[in-house]
């Protein structure tokens, strides 16, 4: 049955094919997105674009309403994957490029999951996937900023599973190692870099984006009712499985 889905940071590599899956399905599909360009063919598709910055709380309440309005009062499921990067020792990132990445990543996230429950829980509701990265378990040279940030990510989704767990909204994430989008590029610059990357992974490859979106299509539409609180580490092995 069609349904409708709300995805924040909708420009987003990896959001752009959870986009086109969902609507490939017949899914009504809100995108909250700063880059609308990056959005026309979606647009082109049915998918409806509130654009703008995923910090902005009027926004991030007139994207939920949208998709509310889209699911004639019901938003099925709420996928976040707004992120940056910054690799950096501690010692050479100041406290205000630290606190945007925080922002960015885990600020961003609080906001999409306060203002999509509050809806949600009117509706009987919903389900909720956010992205961490493999930088959340492991410890990596100069991720500090970013670990912070998803590991925040990761604690927020197991502690909200509990809070909604009688209130039928489900709540997980999905923690990539290495996917080969724009935000990867510049790990991924030269021969070398790629080599040294694809070196600490023990299944000895990059992740595609389809395999991240697929993932999250699935958290968002079939994953059994019983699965809240989970990390969903897509890493080739990274965190988990020694190289
Ligand atoms: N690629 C990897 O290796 C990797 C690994 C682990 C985790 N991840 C996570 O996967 C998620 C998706 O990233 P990606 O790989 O698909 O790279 P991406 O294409 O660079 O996606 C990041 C998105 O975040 C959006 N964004 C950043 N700040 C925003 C804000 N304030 N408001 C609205 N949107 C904002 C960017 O918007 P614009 O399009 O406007 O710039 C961009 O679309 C991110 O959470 C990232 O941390 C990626």
């Amino acid at each position: 049955m069609p349904q409708s889905y709300l995805i924040v940071g909708g420009s987003s590599d990896i959001a752009l094919l959870l986009a086109e899956s969902l609507l490939d399905d017949g899914h009504a599909v809100t995108l909250l997105a700063r880059d609308s360009a990056r959005c026309q063919t979606l647009e082109n598709r049915g998918a409806e674009l509130i654009q703008g910055d995923a910090l902005d709380a009027d926004l991030v309440q007139q994207a939920v309403q949208a998709a509310k309005d889209r699911g004639d009062g019901t938003i099925a499921g709420v996928a976040h994957l707004v992120g940056s990067l910054l690799i950096r020792p501690p010692h050479a990132v100041k406290l205000d490029a630290f606190n945007e990445v925080i922002h960015t990543n885990l600020s961003s996230a609080f906001l999409t999951l306060s203002t999509a429950c509050k809806t949600m829980l009117r509706s009987g509701g919903g389900r909720l996937v956010f992205t961490s990265s493999v930088a959340a378990s492991l410890g990596l040279v100069n991720h500090e900023a970013i670990a912070a940030a998803k590991g925040g990510i990761e604690s927020m989704v197991r502690t909200a599973a509990s809070t909604y767990s009688q209130r039928g909204i489900r709540v997980n994430a999905v923690a990539p190692g290495l996917t080969e989008t724009r935000l990867a590029s510049q790990i991924l610059k030269s021969d070398a870099m790629r080599e040294a990357a694809v070196g600490m992974i023990p299944l000895k490859r990059i992740n595609e984006p389809g395999e991240i979106a697929s993932t999250m299509r699935w958290l968002l539409c079939d994953a059994p009712d019983n699965l809240t609180g989970q990390v969903f580490h897509l890493d080739g092995g990274m965190a988990k499985v020694r190289n």
